[in-house]
């Protein structure tokens, strides 16, 4: 055994998963993976090219031509999303993506096709994950299973916070909306809906620093790694 595990990070959008997912990685040693950039990066080539997904479905091979992966940029200190070798970074941020996101991501051809590419990532652990599916499907036999929550409002004010800080300029009701609607939509499809794991933790950071939720993570991360040592 590796003396490493896997973590599976869900929840609702916007809730601070992939900061917190980011930091467990850091800490660890971990490889972080963000399983939302795989739906964005599909959706935006569906956009760019003009395919329905309707097309898609008919003809799932066009999957094959899509090339996902996660490059670290020494200058900004973080991994970019590149498509087929180019940075797409800030576009599947922005709310064209974000707003077709979600019924991209209810396609059966799509979800067979990238949480087995999520799967491969994780095979030989050491991974921190995290999506709406990692705890249920992509990794049900993660060692540690976080699911994490707050308030629609407090997830819309940090998300258009987010997007200011890059530059990226949106109406905050849109984004209220917009997240209000994704919530329904994750949790309402019948292809792998946002669940809560039998084994997840909950955290509810509503009224929680990101400090706090680190600390209490990584004692959590902790205490797993030590158990199967
Ligand atoms: O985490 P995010 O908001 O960037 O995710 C974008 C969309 O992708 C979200 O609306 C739901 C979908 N998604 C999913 O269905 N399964 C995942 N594992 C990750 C994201």
């Amino acid at each position: 055994m590796s003396g490493k595990i896997n973590i599976a990070i869900d929840g609702h959008s916007s809730c601070g998963k992939g900061t917190l997912a980011k930091h467990i990685a850091r800490e660890l040693g971990y490889l972080f993976v963000d399983s939302g950039a795989m739906y964005r990066a599909v959706t935006l080539y569906l956009l760019n090219e003009g395919i329905s997904l309707q097309e898609l479905q008919d003809d799932p091979a066009i999957l094959g031509n899509i090339r996902i992966e996660f490059r670290y940029n020494q200058e900004h200190q973080f991994y970019e999303t590149y498509l087929n070798d180019i940075s797409v970074e800030s576009e599947i941020r922005g709310m064209r993506v974000s707003r077709y996101v979600s019924p991209v991501s209810a396609v059966k051809v799509v979800r067979d096709f990238l949480v087995k590419k999520q799967q491969q990532i994780g095979e030989n652990k050491g991974v921190v994950m995290d999506g709406r599916d990692i705890g249920t499907i992509v990794f049900p036999d993660a060692e540690l299973k976080i699911f994490m929550t707050a308030s629609p409002e407090i997830r819309a004010k940090r998300r258009y916070e987010e997007l200011e800080k890059k530059g990226i300029h949106v109406n905050y009701q849109e984004v209220l909306h917009n997240i209000i609607e994704r919530d329904a939509m994750d949790s309402s499809r019948s292809e792998s809906p946002l669940v809560k794991a039998k084994d997840a933790i909950t955290l509810d950071n509503t009224n929680m620093t990101k400090l706090e939720q680190a600390k209490i993570s990584l004692q959590w991360a902790k205490g797993v790694i030590a158990s199967i040592k």
